[in-house]
């Protein structure tokens, strides 16, 4: 991630941390999401839920219909209802992701067994880089369709390049789901 995508980045956290969500937002969420699922939406961070909204939209916009994808769109971020960052955290990650984005995976690590309690600055990226398997759990103990699940636990993967022709249809929508989150 270059300077200019740091700036583009920290333009859509500013977005998201200050967009309120609307009437019509919450009739999208409750079109999609099942009773219990909105509770564990309604979990996140207000910025998180802007942030969920905006990737289903987007993915909408691009005539993305697929159930599975509109919910692994809203909930793909619900894992980190575990540990809420602060602000500053927030920040962090933004910077350390943009300019040594292999520190990341290696302070987001956690052995087996390990709480979240104590680690201090480093809590910032395990939520970082453990949110998305958290996510999953959480979704699954709702009632969350096995595709919906994957999604969600793999939404950091890096998959290899490939023809769309090659993908499986959750590779596919894999993809799709990375590419807006990317950008929202
Ligand atoms: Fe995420
Ligand atoms: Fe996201």
């Amino acid at each position: 991630m270059n300077t200019s995508r740091l700036i583009y980045r920290s333009r859509q956290f500013w977005q998201a941390i200050t967009t309120r969500s609307t009437q019509d937002d919450t009739d999208l969420v409750s079109s999609i999401l099942s009773p219990s699922q909105i509770e564990l939406f309604n979990l996140m961070q207000k910025s998180e839920q802007v942030h969920s909204l905006r990737v289903l939209s987007e993915l909408r916009n691009r005539g993305a219909e697929n159930r599975d994808l509109q919910t692994a769109a809203l909930l793909h971020d619900v894992g980190k209802v575990r540990a809420p960052l602060r602000l500053w955290e927030r920040v962090l990650i933004v910077i350390v992701k943009a300019f040594y984005p292999d520190c990341v995976k290696k302070w987001g690590s956690i052995p087996d067994g390990d709480t979240l309690n104590g680690l201090g600055w480093r809590r910032a990226f395990v939520v970082a880089e453990q949110h998305p398997v958290w996510g999953a759990v959480l979704a699954s103990q709702c009632g969350t369709s096995p595709m919906a699940v994957s999604l969600i636990a793999r939404h950091q993967d890096q998959l290899p390049p490939s023809h769309i022709s090659e993908s499986s249809e959750e590779d596919s929508l894999l993809r799709k789901l990375q590419a807006v989150d990317d950008i929202n």
